[in-house]
Formats: structure tokens, C-alpha cells, sequence
């Protein structure tokens, strides 16, 4: 079941210099996929997980979610997809600093306009982080702060799970776990795309594409294509 569409996307930052991250990106998400994007740093990852997760409008190009146009979307109907349906584990940190852990992530449920307070226990448990549900953000670690804004990307069950970096600051075992984790989301039937610049995790994904020059490149196709790749096991 297709989850997102994009078609020929196109995104230009103007401030002095053009900017033009996505030229022109085609890409379609299903349900149960997990999917890989690599890339450099600065290259327009994070711009790319932005239009998917409604939160910056491009120039060009047509995005779909559950084949709805989001540019007919008013701000509202989009504020709505993105509480209900998408869960967003940002690059940086975005927990609210004056709640506790348990609260942002009842907050998060709020939004959704759900309030279940057994798949805040589940999940709490499953990050391991049930002994810090009354820590405020800064009385976390780096790494327990990670795994808890990947508790509140899943709280309200999402179709559409966009990871900026999820491994980003944690230890060998949790990074495993949060890969394990998304990859059981998937398996559940929401779909994945994660931007990681580990390609081991990458490997693990069923596709797997580059960003480059603005565009996406398949890196299964063109390793399929080099005969100099064929040994890898990555
Ligand atoms: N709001 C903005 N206004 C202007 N330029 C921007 C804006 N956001 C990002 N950029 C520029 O667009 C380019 C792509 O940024 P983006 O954050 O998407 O890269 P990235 O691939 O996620 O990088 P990283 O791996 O370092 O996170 C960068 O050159 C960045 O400076
Ligand atoms: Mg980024």
C-alpha cells in the first residue's frame, strides 16, 4: 500500500548563493518498506526527510501522502497528517525542556489527540528508559535523549517514520537496538526511510539510495551494474 509519493521534486535554498539541494527527487514509500538514504554532509538529506514530512514546501514537483496532493493541504490538514501519521526523529534534539520524558511524550500523544498511557509504559520499557520518566530532558544523557525522541517519533503509531541520523549519539548496542526497532516498525507495516551515514545500517534496509548532484541514485542498482562491487558485503 503506497504510504508517500514524490514526483520530480525540486527544492532551491535562496539566501545569497542558490542553494539547490533536490533537483529532481522521485521516490514512492510503501507500507512495511524500510528505506536507506546516504550522502555527504550539507548535501540536502535532512531537506529531502523535510518535504516528506510536510514541513517545508517544494518550488517543483508533486508530493503525495496516501495519494492526497499535501500542497492542496491547508496548514491545519497538514498539522493534523503530521500528528496523526508521521513520526519525525529529528537530527538535533527537540524534546520540550521544561517537561519531564513522560510528559513529552504524552504531549506528543495529545497532539495525535490520542492518550494511552499503557504504549507510553511500552514504550518506555522497550528504550529502557522507564527508571528517567520523571528526568527533564537536560537530566538525560546524550544518548538516553536520543532514544527518547525515538519513543515519541513512535508514540502515536505513525505510517510514516522519518529518521534523521537515529544512531546519532549512542553506543554500538543501542544503535543495533534503534535499527532492530525501526526495522520492526516496518515490519508492522509502517513505512521507514532513515538517513544514516553508517553503511552498515544502510546495508540492512531493503532499498537503499544515494543523494547526490540533487539526485537520488538507487546503490543497489548501480552496485548490481559494477562488476568491481560484486564481493561487497555491505
Ligand atoms: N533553511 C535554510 N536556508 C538556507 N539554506 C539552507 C537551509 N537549510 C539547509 N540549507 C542548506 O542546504 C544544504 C542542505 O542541507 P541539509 O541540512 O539538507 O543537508 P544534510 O545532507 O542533511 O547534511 P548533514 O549530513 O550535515 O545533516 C546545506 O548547504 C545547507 O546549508
Ligand atoms: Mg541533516
Amino acid at each position: 500500500m503506497e504510504i508517500c509519493r514524490l514526483e520530480h521534486i525540486h527544492k532551491d535554498y535562496r539566501m545569497g548563493e542558490i542553494v539547490t539541494p533536490l533537483k529532481d527527487i522521485s521516490l514512492t514509500v510503501d507500507s512495511g518498506d524500510f528505506i536507506a538514504i546516504e550522502g555527504p554532509s550539507g548535501i540536502g538529506k535532512s531537506t529531502l526527510l523535510y518535504v516528506m514530512g510536510t514541513l517545508l514546501k517544494s518550488d517543483e514537483g508533486d508530493y503525495f501522502f496516501e495519494r492526497k496532493d499535501v500542497s492542496k493541504l491547508s496548514d491545519r490538514e497538514k498539522s493534523v497528517l503530521r500528528a496523526k501519521k508521521i513520526g519525525f526523529l529529528f537530527q538535533d534534539s527537540t524534546m520540550l525542556q521544561a517537561l519531564t520524558l513522560r510528559e513529552n511524550l504524552a504531549f506528543s500523544q495529545s497532539i495525535g489527540e490520542k492518550t494511552d498511557s499503557h504504549r507510553i509504559d511500552a514504550l518506555l520499557e522497550r528504550f529502557e528508559l522507564k527508571d528517567r520518566e520523571n528526568f527533564f530532558p537536560f537530566q538525560l544523557s546524550g544518548g538516553q535523549r536520543r532514544r527518547a525522541m525515538a519513543a515519541r517519533a513512535l508514540i502515536h503509531k505513525p505510517q510514516l517514520i522519518l529518521a534523521d541520523e537515529p544512531t546519532n549519539d549512542l553506543d554500538e548496542h543501542w544503535a543495533e537496538e534503534i535499527i532492530c526497532i525501526l526495522k520492526e516498525q516496518a515490519a508492522q507495516g509502517a513505512a521507514v526511510v532513515m538517513v544514516t551515514h553508517n553503511p552498515l545500517f544502510a546495508g540492512q534496509a531493503d532499498r537503499r539510495y544515494r543523494l547526490e548532484n540533487g539526485l537520488l541514485i538507487n546503490v543497489m542498482e548501480e552496485n548490481k551494474e559494477d562488476p568491481k562491487h560484486e564481493n561487497e558485503t555491505v
